[in-house]
């Protein structure tokens, strides 16, 4: 991706600086991003908050955040060098006269101002006003903030108002961390920079497409924020439809951001609605039950703290998904996403049609189609599925199974991989938008999930127990297997 501004010093002001996100993740890496020397000279960061802290103190909350996550040894001369650009502020950001102190740390002059919403989303229309109302906000000026962006379509764009009210479009950086990974972002050079792919990618070649992402965790203490979002708006509605687009996208006419947004957004407005008449035959919403994961026992989510055990709250979903373009014509995309399911994996398979003829009979009685699988985490790599002659001097040829198998981790081991966040603040840091989503695509993406919502209410049936540890309701198996197909295991 390519620089849009001479990288100018910051003023980093991250508002809800003592939460979760903050203390877990933001930090975390901003130190790395200081550690490669990323983090422009002059700038400062200000954490923002409700309570009484001195400097001193939010250094010392930084410094406890990098001994908990950082998973590295800190480096005494970066931590004094970053330690240095440290702020704090006591802010009750629900009170307008109370901004009024960001102008006494603010240089437009000097720096570009970007605030980072790291804060529960009703605090994020007080925080435009009150932005607002202090005069520190310039056309430079940006703001980033992350999902949930909405719980609908209406409350999507009541939040998108909000922000419109006080920025404009080009200053909104809407974060996926799913597109702050380097393997994600592999999509576009695997599809975009090889020759091979360019003229197999589509209905005639592709007989069907998967995408798995599964984790292992369950909501991890999170059960006010899960049981009122579910798996659909926790993962489907962004993750998985992010790298459902970037699969089958358009090629964009170059790497600038309004020409990305625009082919993902055309992906978005081709997906068949899923309506109260097809949504059993196209959908399957789980919960998982007590299991074993790992070898340990592992509650339910009716079990979990605070649970309400009447919830019917899906922790998994699959779904055939049906894009209504040319190049997906009848090209089925099944995707699959769920908490306490048997392992990490996020990973897309490209299943080959079957060639129309087979002379190999002796080998196969219906040949294996090709597949590629382009592994995301936790293993990195792509794998093509394809068929060889066994050696032999024998007469006959003999067919095996083999796969040509590229594994990112070896070759790029020398290399340092960032993670999400440092990437995703370096590029808003750089005003580089391309790796955020648009309003247009976020409630796109939202328009298609309410309808799925919608028929789901209809159905009125509670989602299918699985247990803990395994790949999701038997269902699930059944909706692929009612079109001839299996999930990739
Ligand atoms: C978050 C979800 O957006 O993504 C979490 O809110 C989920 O529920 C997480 O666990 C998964 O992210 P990753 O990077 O671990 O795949």
């Amino acid at each position: 991706m390519q620089n849009k501004e001479s990288f100018k010093p910051c003023d980093l002001i991250i508002y809800g600086a003592l939460g979760d996100l903050s203390t877990r993740k933001l930090i975390c890496s901003l130190y790395r991003l200081e550690k490669s020397g990323l983090i422009e000279e002059g700038t400062h960061i200000t954490g923002v908050d409700l309570h009484a802290k001195s400097n001193e103190d939010f250094i010392q909350v930084a410094r406890q955040s990098l001994d908990n996550f950082l998973n590295e040894p800190i480096d005494n001369k970066i931590w004094t060098r970053f330690s240095s650009r440290l702020a704090y502020l006591q802010i009750d950001l629900t009170q307008m006269d109370q901004y009024q102190q960001l102008n006494a740390i603010v240089d437009n002059e000097k720096r570009v101002l970007i605030n980072y919403f790291s804060v529960a989303p009703f605090l994020f229309r007080h925080i435009c006003q009150g932005l607002k109302h202090s005069g520190v906000l310039t056309k430079e000026s940006k703001v980033v903030m992350e999902k949930p962006l909405g719980h609908n379509l209406k409350s999507s764009q009541e939040i998108n108002d909000a922000f419109a009210e006080v920025f404009n479009e080009d200053q909104i950086y809407r974060i996926d961390h799913y597109l702050g990974k380097e393997t994600v972002l592999n999509l576009l050079a695997l599809r975009f920079a090889n020759s091979i792919f360019t003229s197999n990618w589509d209905h005639n070649t592709i007989d069907s497409i998967q995408i798995t992402v599964s984790e292992e965790v369950g909501i991890e203490g999170r059960w006010g924020y899960f049981d009122h979002t579910g798996q659909t708006r926790d993962m489907l509605q962004n993750h998985l439809l992010q790298i459902l687009t970037f699969i089958a996208m358009e090629p964009p006419v170059n790497l600038e951001a309004k020409s990305i947004r625009r082919e993902k957004v055309k992906v978005l407005e081709a997906l068949r609605p899923i309506t109260p008449s097809n949504v059993a035959e196209k959908t399957v919403r789980g919960q998982y039950a007590a299991g074993f994961l790992n070898g340990e026992s592992v509650p339910g989510y009716l079990e979990e703290e605070g649970a309400n055990t009447d919830s019917t709250t899906e922790s998994f979903v699959a779904l055939r998904v049906d894009i209504d373009n040319w190049r997906w014509a009848d090209v089925p995309f099944y995707l699959r996403t769920g908490k306490r399911m048997q392992n990490k994996r996020t990973e897309i398979v490209i299943n080959f049609k079957q060639l129309p003829h087979n002379i190999f009979k002796d080998s196969f009685q219906q040949l294996p189609a090709n597949k590629l699988i382009i592994y995301l985490q936790q293993q990195e790599g792509v794998e093509i599925h394809m068929l060889n002659k066994v050696p032999s001097i024998d007469g006959n040829i003999k067919l095996q199974k083999t796969k040509l198998d590229l594994s990112f981790s070896e070759k790029n081991k020398e290399k340092p991989l960032f993670g999400g966040y440092e990437r995703l603040i370096l590029e808003a840091m750089r005003g580089n938008p391309t790796l955020f989503l648009s309003r247009e695509e976020i409630e796109q993406a939202w328009i298609w999930i309410d309808s799925i919502q919608n028929a789901w209410s209809h159905q009125n049936e509670p989602p299918k127990p699985y247990p803990a540890g395994s790949w999701g309701p038997v269902a699930s198996v059944a909706l692929l297997a009612r079109d001839g197909r299996d999930w990739e295991e």
